[in-house]
């Protein structure tokens, strides 16, 4: 379960503020399937990057499975971050001069597996998101919505309890990105896995069990359908 209390962020360029996020308290249980959705400037990428230990806070409280994440040293942050999170990027960031094995497999080399496990989680969950026989090939080879495919085996061969997508199909045509949608749906119910991701695009948010819509850094709604 991840609370967020009160949780304030100013962000300041030479003499200018901004308040990206100006008190925002939301509770996300386990399992969600959850859209943080809002005009651009709303606060979506700062709220994800504060859940995803990426950025610091200025005041407020964020606990994940109870722990204070913001309180943890740097290390134990790491460590934290690497066991409890996945992170999907909308321009997938890919390393590309490795095929989608290799991307997928490098998210394993910092855990303590040996060779056969680790070939044996990349190759199953490459098939799970519908990359069978397309192992080997690099991210040039693939096509926009495949590369973003390859995003999410990484994220997920981990086994993380939560996963983080920031605007997860802001480059992709309608249709591709709606497929991306209902993977990412099917492998929240098939691993209950949390998602939380941004959006500013309506047919996005209508896949979502939970639609939270930011608004100058407020929760301006929250909405379980
Ligand atoms: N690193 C930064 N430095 C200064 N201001 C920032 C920084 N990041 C975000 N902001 C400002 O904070 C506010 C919230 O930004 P944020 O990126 O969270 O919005 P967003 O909802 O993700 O927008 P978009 O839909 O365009 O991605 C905006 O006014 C933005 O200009
Ligand atoms: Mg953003």
């Amino acid at each position: 379960m991840i609370t967020i209390e009160q949780v304030k962020k100013t962000y300041v360029t030479g003499d200018v503020e901004v308040e990206a996020l100006r008190g925002v308290d939301l509770t996300i249980s386990d399992g969600e399937f959850i859209s943080i959705a809002g005009p651009s400037g709303s606060g979506k990428t700062t709220l994800l990057n504060l859940i995803g230990c990426i950025d610091s806070l200025d005041s407020g409280r964020i606990l994940i499975d109870e722990k204070p994440v913001f309180e943890l040293n740097k290390d134990e942050k790491a460590l934290f971050r690497r066991e409890t999170l996945g992170f999907i990027f909308q321009s997938y960031n890919l390393i590309p001069v490795l095929t989608a094995y290799e991307n997928v497999a490098f998210a394993l080399n910092l855990l303590d597996l040996d060779d056969k496990e680790i070939k044996e989680r990349t190759m199953a969950i490459l098939k799970e998101v519908g990359l069978e026989g397309m192992e080997n090939r690099r991210p040039n080879k693939l096509s926009g919505g495949q590369q973003q495919r390859v995003a999410i085996a990484r994220a997920l061969v981990k086994n993380p309890k939560i996963i983080l997508a920031d605007e997860p199909t802001a480059n992709l045509d309608s249709h591709t990105g709606e497929d991306i949608l209902k993977l990412m749906r099917e492998m929240n119910e098939k691993h209950g896995t949390t998602f939380i991701f941004s959006t500013h695009d309506k047919m996005v948010m209508d896949y979502a069990k939970r639609l939270v819509l930011l608004h100058d850094g407020l929760i301006q709604s929250d909405e379980t359908r």
